[in-house]
């Protein structure tokens, strides 16, 4: 009764565990913060993340805001805040979400950097039509006819997943030319949006916890439009506020820098931009490419990471460096802004991405002789363009640190030459991102930081 009263006052947000001096008892409220009920035999847990709880039991009960749970070892009261009772319903967990240990590797971030293989043969695995060139997104719920009437596309994210959102903007104008946007989530309730409900909307998040990112599905619900989730956390609070979309099947992620998941978000929104492509501009013929050079992804990451080339020699290039700009075109400038994120979360070094192209609107005046760039140049129809802002910095005493296809002759540009394999110019991403990630590591690694976990940010962000 007195937490009861309590929360009628309590405003903002928070996951509260009540624990009590005289009784054998924690009553436990949310609202806006994730609380995760797991029973065991004769034992309760509560966390904030269900996987958490998945060591020692598989049926959870996901609380909702309003909700107020009473817990002893061996019960389970649900009520409303208005005092109502209601019977719990319990979620089984699945059981295939992967192992959390480190093993043999020194951090996380390093593991899931090379867990990335298998983690999109998992995303990939029975969502591919080989036959028709279609991609097969059961849980969107979608027939053709359907994505045929689609006016346009809204994605929404932030930080890694505002930039895959980016990723899956490019890919599914290119493939079904109708206009598609990404939102960063924090910006976007607030801006009083105008939503079509016929449209479609994708939150993109890996814990699927982000409050900017819930707050704007919210939005959406409320003006009428519905929201597919391209989560990883099966059973997120995004994920059960949309009840429809795209699982990325990562696996879990614990660096606070994302790697894997990003890799498998831009995965499963190029099988979505492939599946409302193929309904409405793209052929077979240019579905089966797709489809052949996604397959092909998990290996050529795996080759690449055989070779990886002079990442050292780029970590020692920019790790006393005032400031690192990171240059890409077309679908490459995400991943510009996806490498600078990275380093600048993890080794705190200043980082700026910009489109190749507007570089010289602004950027290039903080470029001085040995100031380090590093450019994404994959094999694309942007290349030519890329090789311009190239010049113009090397004509400034820059000193360039390309990631470019294996036997390109744009390697003759660079200082530092990092090549990948050739790779399907949509899907280069998937490829360029990996030197990024691996010079971020190596740098904060030798800057003596904490790679794993970098001060002041957290894994989820649960606070607007
Ligand atoms: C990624 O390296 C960052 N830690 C951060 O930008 C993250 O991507 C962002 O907070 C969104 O998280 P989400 O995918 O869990 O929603």
């Amino acid at each position: 009764m007195a937490v009861r009263r309590t929360l009628h006052l309590a405003r903002g947000t928070w996951g509260l565990c009540v624990l009590f001096l005289d009784h054998d008892v924690i009553v436990c409220a949310r609202n806006g913060s994730p609380l995760i009920i797991g029973q065991g035999d004769d034992e309760m847990f509560v966390s904030s993340d269900p996987h958490a709880l998945a060591p020692y039991t598989h049926r959870v009960v996901f609380l909702e805001d309003g909700e107020i749970a009473t817990l002893t070892n061996t019960s389970m009261k649900l009520s409303t805040l208005k005092g109502k009772n209601f019977n719990p319903n319990i979620t089984v967990l699945e059981e295939d979400w992967g192992v959390s240990e480190l093993g043999d590797y020194p951090h996380y971030m390093l593991k899931e950097i090379y867990e990335q293989p298998d983690a999109l043969r998992h995303c990939i695995s029975g969502r591919l039509d080989r036959v028709g060139g279609n991609g097969r997104l059961g849980g969107l719920k979608l027939e053709p006819r359907d994505l045929a009437k689609v006016p346009h596309v809204r994605l929404l994210g932030c930080g890694t997943a505002y930039n895959a959102a980016e990723i899956g903007q490019i890919m599914i104008e290119k493939l079904a030319r109708i206009p598609a946007v990404a939102h960063i989530s924090s910006e976007f309730r607030h801006n009083d949006p105008v939503i079509n409900p016929n449209a479609l909307h994708f939150a993109v998040t890996q814990s699927g916890e982000t409050a900017d990112t819930l707050s704007a599905v919210k939005e959406i619900h409320l003006k009428g439009g519905s929201v597919y989730g391209v989560v990883n956390v099966v059973g997120s609070s995004i994920a059960r506020e949309c009840g429809k979309g795209v699982y990325i099947h990562s696996g879990p992620e614990q660096a606070v820098a994302s790697t894997k998941a990003f890799s498998n978000m831009v995965a499963a929104l190029s099988m979505f931009a492939l599946q409302v492509g193929r309904s409405r501009a793209t052929s077979k013929e240019q579905g089966k490419q797709l489809i052949n050079g996604l397959q092909e992804i998990p290996h050529l990451i795996e080759e690449y990471l055989e070779d990886q080339g002079p990442i050292l020699e780029a970590v020692e290039m920019i790790k006393d460096a005032k400031c690192v700009l990171f240059l890409g075109r077309g679908i490459s400038a995400p991943v510009a802004k996806e490498g600078a994120l990275k380093l600048m979360e993890i080794a705190y070094i200043p980082c700026l991405a910009y489109p190749a192209g507007e570089m010289k609107h602004g950027p290039i005046a903080l470029l001085e002789e040995g100031s380090p760039v590093i450019f994404i140049a994959p094999n694309d129809h942007v290349k030519v363009k890329t090789i311009s802002a190239i010049h113009e910095c090397k004509a400034r005493g820059a000193r360039v640190i390309l990631i470019h296809e294996k036997g390109d002759d744009i390697a003759n540009e660079a200082d530092i030459s990092i090549p990948i394999p050739p790779v399907h110019p949509l899907l280069s991403p998937l490829l360029t991102v990996i030197p990024m990630q691996l010079i971020a590591y190596h740098t904060a690694l030798a800057l003596g930081c904490n790679v794993d976990r970098p001060r002041n940010l957290a894994k989820s962000v649960t606070v607007e």
